[in-house]
């Protein structure tokens, strides 16, 4: 238990942790800068990742739901153990080609990534057989409307004991506030109390980046 129940971390404690982790890769630095270009792309921020990357940790087998440059995928990579594989899904091959070079760039053999070009829910329908599974790891990180239908697709591909992992659970605060009810928010809701009381999930929400759902599944 906290000794102070009124304190919560706050950017100072955010700062004092980034002043002590591990520094990023080059390719990590350059697809943060590439995603701030004014098309402005939505990747796991810092903390985020380091929480993706400790999780991946002795995750040999790991799926992903939106790609975009590659920057979540990277850090599962980096996290897991060098003989791991990571499938993952994404429409725009603009942006996942571009992945690929950060990915090679930051040393991650080509044959550890495989890169469904797809829509997700499309890809699990048509049973892609590089979906088949079993996975140790899933994160969810595209479509919010759709992550109860990606849970659905994802539930019959774990493994007993992997982790489920989704970003933006808490959706900048908006999830929380009733006064809040876009059909992001709701969707994301709905996920979230979903999981939340699934009893062959044991779940929580992490107040990391933008709400880090992590569910550690039973079978
Ligand atoms: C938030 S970004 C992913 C960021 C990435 N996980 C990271 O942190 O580096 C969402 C991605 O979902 C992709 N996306 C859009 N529709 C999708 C779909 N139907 N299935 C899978 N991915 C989709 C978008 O192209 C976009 O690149």
């Amino acid at each position: 238990m906290k000794f102070d129940r009124g304190w919560l971390p706050g950017a100072r404690d955010v700062d004092w942790i980034e002043s002590i982790a591990r520094p990023l890769e080059p390719a990590q630095e350059a697809i943060e800068a590439a995603a701030a270009q004014p098309e402005r792309i939505p990747i796991v921020d810092r903390d985020s990742g380091r929480v993706l990357a400790a999780l991946a940790a002795g995750r040999r087998r790991i799926v992903e739901v939106g790609t975009a440059y590659g920057s979540s995928t990277l850090w599962l990579a980096l996290g897991q153990p060098a003989d791991g594989t990571i499938v993952t899904i994404d429409p725009d091959r603009s942006r996942t080609d571009l992945a690929r070079g950060w990915w090679r760039e930051a040393g991650i053999p080509d044959e550890r990534i495989t890169v469904v070009t797809a829509k997700a829910l499309e890809a699990f329908e048509h049973s892609e057989p590089a979906l088949a599974g079993p996975f140790d790891l899933a994160f969810i990180d595209a479509l919010k409307p759709e992550y109860e239908a990606y849970l659905d697709a994802l539930v019959p591909r774990l493994a007993p004991g992997a982790l489920l992992i989704a970003d933006n659970v808490l959706w900048s605060g908006r999830v929380a506030d009733p006064a809040e009810g876009d059909a992001n928010t709701q969707a994301l809701r709905a996920f979230d109390r979903r999981v939340l009381g699934d009893l062959r999930f044991r779940a929580t929400i992490l107040p990391v980046g933008d709400g880090l759902l992590v569910a550690g599944f039973g079978g």
